[in-house]
């Protein structure tokens, strides 16, 4: 699949099209999670602490991508981009079947259903990618990202208590999962090996 391919139109929003990214687009994602990192608390990263050039994380994304580590979907209104989801697995056999995700949508664009529908186009090519998991962490407070987690079929499985250092407070972090097979090993998760993901 090329990185230019148009996966679905997302959302309510008939301008919105969702497409995977590659490397050429690491100055568009970094400009995009610097927006969403200094519109949100939720997120991993605070604001401006990405701190990365495009040609560093243009390698990440190469290296990450050829080693079928990582992936990014971008959402674009009108071709400028308003959302993300990225997938990330680590490279031991055995839980190379797992797939760790996070998104981010501008908030000019939440509530039109841009998350759910990444969260699905994610979903299905993690499904032909072999990935039988799909796990995150979330905020408790996050009672939207929660909500939606949720219709999609994420379970709560625990917490991380302290997990996250906000504003020198401790916050824990919600484990939540969803598995897309009961078992099974995939040809396509076999022979992963270790590489740094860009992150999320
Ligand atoms: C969380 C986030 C990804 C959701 O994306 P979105 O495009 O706004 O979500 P959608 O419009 O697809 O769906 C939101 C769903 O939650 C529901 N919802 C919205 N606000 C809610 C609330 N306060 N409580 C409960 N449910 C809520 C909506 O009704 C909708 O459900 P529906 O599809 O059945 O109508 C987005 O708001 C975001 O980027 N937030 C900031 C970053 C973030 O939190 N990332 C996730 C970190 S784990």
């Amino acid at each position: 699949m090329s990185h230019a391919s148009v996966l679905s139109p997302a959302g309510s929003t008939p301008d919105v099209r969702i497409r995977l990214a590659g490397p050429v687009d690491a100055a568009v994602i970094i400009a995009l999670l610097d927006r969403i990192h200094g519109e949100t608390p939720f997120m991993l990263y605070e604001p401006g602490e990405l701190n990365v050039s495009a040609e560093v994380y243009a390698a990440r994304i190469s290296e990450s991508m050829g080693k079928a580590r990582w992936f990014m979907l971008l959402a674009e209104d009108g071709g400028a981009p308003v959302g993300f989801i990225n997938g990330f697995r680590g490279g031991a056999r055995r839980t190379a079947h797992v797939l760790g995700i996070g998104l981010g949508i501008l908030r000019s664009h939440w509530g039109r259903g841009i998350g759910r529908s990444l969260l699905a186009a994610a979903e299905d090519l993690a499904r032909r990618q072999g990935i039988s998991r799909l796990e995150l962490s979330v905020q408790p407070t996050n009672r939207r990202a929660i909500a939606l987690y949720e219709k999609l079929g994420y379970r709560h499985e625990g917490t991380k208590r302290n997990g996250q250092l906000i504003d020198s407070r401790f916050v824990d972090e919600h484990l939540m999962a969803k598995l897309l097979a009961d078992d099974g090993p995939s040809p396509a998760t076999a022979g992963a090996s270790p590489a740094p993901a860009p992150g999320r």
